[in-house]
């Protein structure tokens, strides 16, 4: 029988009437140990259901080093019909309980060492679909506490600009690593808008298109994502991990396939890939 944990939610930051950002407290422990890249299930009785329990898994946005708490991106899902779990979370206030299962997850595991056992210090490129970001939000936070030397860009898509929900972190972190030098903390953040002619985005000035066109070749055959590392993306010198609907994941390896790119699913029999997935589903 699964027994569910519970917790305190501590606090609710609406950012749009279909995205929010929430934090949980454990009631009876601390914060559970966790690797980046990883997602916790939350569980809440259904009314509708007779109390019986809707459990759904949700990325990790928070890093396994922060003990004070779990912080998740959640979209309340509305069509066609009104999402089961969602819905309740988005009634959600600060102070109110809710259940938990502990972390888990490997497909977004971070790769630490190669085949021949020599230490993964391929550049690392995480693309984050809408709340497929919130792993990433992990990964960036991990290796900045961790004082990891790897060179990591996260790279975010969404429809709209104010759906970019960790802009402000992302960005004081590239500040400082702008300020600190490569050598000390080497990290970008760029994103893309994938409904660039909507009025509401009429501000944006970046990248346009859905978040895999930040690899596709320009005239001068260099993608924008190479632009940006001012290198070659190759299959030696790059991981991806990709989290977003299963379009952003095809779409990601219809640009690396050619370079020769095999995601974790179907690594060579040596035991060697270039690309990690979680995907929507
Ligand atoms: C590993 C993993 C990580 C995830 N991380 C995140 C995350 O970080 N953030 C996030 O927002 N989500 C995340 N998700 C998605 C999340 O787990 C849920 O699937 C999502 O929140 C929807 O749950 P729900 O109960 O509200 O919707 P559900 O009730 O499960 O509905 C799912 C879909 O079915 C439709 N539906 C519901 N009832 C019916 C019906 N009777 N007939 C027809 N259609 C129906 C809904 O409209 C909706 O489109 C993650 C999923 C996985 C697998
Ligand atoms: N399994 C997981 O790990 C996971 C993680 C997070 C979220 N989810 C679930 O995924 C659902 C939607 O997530 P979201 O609201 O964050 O995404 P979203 O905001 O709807 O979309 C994010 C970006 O992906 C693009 N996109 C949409 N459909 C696509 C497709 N088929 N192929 C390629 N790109 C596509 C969008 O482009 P357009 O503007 O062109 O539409 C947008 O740029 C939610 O129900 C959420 O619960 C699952």
């Amino acid at each position: 029988m699964v027994v569910d944990n519970k917790a305190t939610v501590t606090y609710v930051q609406l950012l749009k009437e279909d995205l929010v950002i929430i934090r949980l407290v454990p009631k009876d422990g601390p914060v559970p140990d966790f690797k980046a890249g990883q997602f916790i299930t939350l569980g809440l009785p259904n009314p509708l259901d007779n109390g019986k329990i809707v459990r759904r898994a949700y990325s990790i946005a928070s890093h396994p080093e922060n003990k004070d708490y779990i912080e998740l991106v959640i979209r309340w899902v509305r069509k066609p019909l009104p999402g089961r779990l969602t819905t309740q979370l988005f009634n959600l206030k600060e102070g109110d309980e809710i259940l938990w299962l502990k972390p888990t997850g490997r497909a977004l595991n971070i790769n630490e060492e190669l085949p021949n056992g020599e230490k993964d210090n391929r550049r690392i490129i995480c693309i984050g679909g809408g709340t497929g970001l919130a792993p990433f939000v992990s990964f960036a936070q991990h290796f900045h506490d961790t004082g990891d030397k790897r060179e990591i860009i996260v790279l975010q898509g969404a429809s709209y600009v104010d759906e970019l929900s960790y802009k402000d972190l992302l960005t004081s972190l590239e500040d400082e690593s702008i300020e600190k030098g490569k050598d000390a903390w080497n990290f970008k953040y760029r994103a893309s808008i994938s409904r660039p002619q909507e009025w509401f985005n009429r501000s944006w000035g970046g990248q346009i298109g859905r978040v895999e066109t930040f690899l596709r070749p320009r005239d001068n055959g260099l993608s924008p994502l190479e632009e940006l590392v001012d290198d070659k993306i190759t299959k030696d010198n790059t991981i991806f991990y990709v989290c977003g609907w299963q379009g952003t994941i095809d779409g990601v390896m219809d640009f690396l396939k050619p370079k020769g790119f095999v995601s974790e699913h179907e690594k060579r029999e040596d035991g060697s890939f270039e690309l990690k997935y979680e995907s929507y589903g």
